[in-house]
């Protein structure tokens, strides 16, 4: 389509559907969502020139996996989010599928610039992938600079969701890809320019680097310092449950090791977050040194048939913001500081879960001590049921109308619950596991408990959390 014929369509949806997206009792007070349409990955997450970037795939269009280009709301405080004009459409040829994931790196110039993957889809269903530039046109657009890099021998289309850095000598890119014998790869790049691409190889995937047979298809790496390791942050797809383990239909974990600017050289892979709902997920640095994480509070092709939001015209929605940290060599997720500001009144309750009093979750911030065994219940559709070593987030799907659960190991520290409407995120020990889950309450939820035993208590604070719209 054609960027004009592309920009009044936009125009229409978002005519004749805000209001009514904005209408829904399901729409979230603090967390970002699209003003219309599908929301999908975090795309080109960056602070630049004073102002935190998020990016992110968009179909402006509909509320299918079609029309993808990049979204963008920028802010000074991660709480307060301004529209900015969209960012990139598929109007290209080299992009005709879609303006897929991608990142964002300040270049040589100081000028913002989108690296991001140009899909190509063939009608005898094959199809290829282009790593793709734009640049900050300085009118609050970006000027297409086309292909920088075409696939590499020995890879199928599936290559793509570049997250490129410099690293003070030269830059450096990490990209998802799937082996044409079906092997998920995390690749890495090296160029002197933006525009000139060497590839150094693999450094973590399936088949390869230690982890046995892992996926064929690895979405979204993104490798980072942090203290004095690295972390790889990727999400394969293709790998069934095991245990309590890998329950959802892709992952989204991490890797800790050491990168020496040619290998990664890691361990194990960890589940990021162990709810329902949390995938893709992007990381930037911060002019205060603090690794920042947006996810996309979604799974591709999974519930979004009936999701209720679809009959107002859009459907998903990003996870809070996090900050990444180290706890005993563990890499743990807390909700950022900023947050804070948009607690309201506390409330403080001691003692036994059956005379917990009703208190409001449509939009609210619970720290929680739990001892014992018990239930809590977040409206009729969600429990928390903790008991010794683990906590359990037991959910009725609203697709299928079964009970379905996810759980993570539990120390018996602090847990803290985020609750926005249609959305839960469950911080696990002070964040060293995280519970992430859409939920469909209906309008003034409140929270209930259970006592699970003998020595069952709760102690919570709670606060109602502000409104905080995109403007
Ligand atoms: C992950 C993903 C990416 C791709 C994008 C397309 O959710 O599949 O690999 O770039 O979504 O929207």
């Amino acid at each position: 389509m054609k960027e004009s014929q592309f920009l009044n369509q936009i125009v229409r949806s978002l005519l004749a559907g805000q209001l009514k997206a904005a209408a829904d009792p399901h729409r979230p007070r603090w967390h970002l969502a699209a003003p219309v349409g599908l929301l999908n990955d975090p795309n080109g997450f960056i602070e630049h020139d004073g102002r935190y970037h998020l990016f992110y795939q968009w179909n402006p269009l509909g509320c299918e996996h079609r029309n993808k280009g990049w979204g963008h709301v920028t802010s000074t405080d991660l709480l307060h989010w301004q529209h900015e004009p969209v960012a990139l459409l598929p109007t290209e040829a080299y992009e005709s599928h879609g303006c897929y994931s991608g990142s964002a790196v300040s270049d040589e110039q100081g000028r913002l610039t989108l690296i991001y993957t140009g899909n190509v889809k063939y009608p005898d269903g094959s199809r290829t992938a282009y790593q793709c530039l734009a640049r900050a046109d300085g009118e609050g657009g970006f000027a297409k600079l086309g292909p920088v890099l075409d696939l590499p021998a020995g890879y199928s289309g599936h290559v793509r969701d570049p997250k490129a850095w410099h690293d003070g000598r030269r830059w450096l890119m990490v990209l998802g890809a799937r082996t044409l014998d079906d092997r998920g790869e995390v690749l890495l790049y090296r160029g002197d320019t933006l525009d000139a691409w060497t590839l150094v190889g693999p450094i973590a995937g399936s088949g390869r680097g230690g982890l046995g047979e892992f996926g064929y298809m690895w979405e979204c790496p993104d490798l980072f310092p942090l203290g004095d390791r690295h972390v790889l942050i990727s999400c394969p797809q293709g790998i069934a449950p095991q245990g309590e383990d890998y329950r959802n239909l892709y992952q989204c974990g991490w890797l800790v090791g050491d990168f020496d600017g040619t290998h990664f050289a890691h361990g194990a892979f960890h589940e990021l977050d162990r709810g329902f709902e949390f995938y893709a997920p992007q990381t930037t640095q911060d002019s205060q040194g603090r690794r920042l994480l947006f996810g996309w509070l979604g799974l591709p092709e999974e519930n979004e048939i009936s999701q209720p939001t679809l009959e107002h015209g859009w459907i998903h929605q990003m996870s809070c913001p996090r900050e990444l940290f180290w706890q005993d060599e563990w890499l743990c997720q807390r909700p950022v500081a900023e947050l804070g500001a948009l607690k309201g009144e506390q409330t403080r309750f001691e003692g036994a879960p059956d005379e917990l009093p009703a208190l409001a979750i449509d939009s609210a911030w619970l720290d929680l001590v739990l001892c014992g065994e018990g239930r809590l219940g977040f409206g009729a559709v969600v429990e928390l049921v903790w008991q010794p070593g683990r906590l359990v987030l037991r959910r009725q799907n609203w697709q299928s109308g079964e009970w379905e659960a996810r759980s993570a190991p539990w120390l018996g520290g602090k847990i803290t619950v985020l609750c926005d409407r249609s959305s839960l995120e469950c911080f696990v020990d002070g964040g060293r596991q995280s519970l992430s889950t859409r939920y469909f309450p209906g309008e003034n939820p409140v929270l209930s408990a259970r006592c699970g035993g003998d020595g069952s208590k709760i102690c919570l604070d709670h606060w109602p959390l502000a409104t905080c719209l995109v403007q």
